[in-house]
């Protein structure tokens, strides 16, 4: 099934990934999307919370069950990749807006935030069973409707273009981008994916970056990722890579 032929809306919920789960417990098919106008808890990634104001956001999850896929094993690395390149391409072609990848969840635009990816995998027997990917992007908010901590850090797509952009135009073209890039997934294109997302990316190979992981913070060369899709850096100790899981924070020159 094509991603997005199976829409559940909702005016309120708690968070989108979540009712994706119960949707999923419920049998919902592969590509069914939850799409809400609010969250009221809305989940970012490393257990911080995603600000969904009313009407202002998109806030969608996507279930995807792996249906076609010849490894889930190799491709699940790789999925917040193809749905960061998914949603760049999307708001590109809705808005015309320019969105760059913080590797690796992040969607930005001249350094400030514009949208978040929160992939969680559910695994049975070792395997990945299903995956629920969590997109929001901030496309008609105004500067009041961030809260202090985020003024200066976030942007949308109105604050950008200057005019009010269509939610709608972008869930579809979001569907259809992340179906595009999931059909890639399964069928083994990794390099189109890597090459995709690097193409992207905020900063270029070359760039100083500076990481934060659960051992400190250490910092190197960005030169590219790897077929993993780690990023790799060299560091004054040679070259070194990191997995999506250690990174707690990322900055650049
Ligand atoms: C991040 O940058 O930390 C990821 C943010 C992901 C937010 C989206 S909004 C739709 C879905 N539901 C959630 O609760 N989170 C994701």
């Amino acid at each position: 099934m094509t991603l997005g032929e199976i829409i559940h809306r909702f005016e309120s919920v708690p968070s989108t990934n979540d009712t994706a789960r119960d949707l999923v417990r419920d049998g919902a098919a592969h590509g069914t999307v939850v799409v809400a106008d609010e969250q009221t808890r809305g989940r970012g990634t490393k257990g911080r919370s995603w600000h969904s104001p009313r009407g202002r956001g998109l806030y969608a999850s996507f279930i995807l069950r792996w249906e076609g896929a010849a490894d889930p094993g190799t491709a699940f690395p790789l999925l917040p990749l193809a749905a960061g390149l998914a949603a760049a391409e999307a708001v590109l072609d809705s808005s015309g807006v320019e969105a760059r990848l913080k590797w690796p969840n992040d969607l930005v635009h001249d350094r400030k935030k514009l949208g978040g990816i929160l992939t969680e995998v559910v695994f049975r027997r070792g395997t990945p069973g299903y995956a629920i990917v969590g997109i929001g992007i901030n496309v008609n908010h105004e500067a009041a409707d961030f809260p202090d901590e985020l003024r200066t850090v976030a942007t949308s797509i109105r604050l950008i273009t200057g005019r009010p952009a269509d939610r709608e135009d972008l869930l579809g073209r979001l569907c259809r981008a992340l179906d595009s890039w999931y059909n890639s997934l399964i069928q083994g294109k990794r390099e189109l994916i890597i090459r995709g997302y690097e193409g992207r990316m905020a900063f270029s190979p070359g760039t100083r970056v500076r990481v934060t992981t659960d051992r400190g913070e250490t910092g190197g060369v960005y030169r590219g990722l790897t077929p993993e899709g780690r990023l790799l850096l060299h560091g004054s100790a040679g070259p070194g890579s990191f997995s999506f899981e250690e990174i707690q924070a990322l900055d650049w020159e």
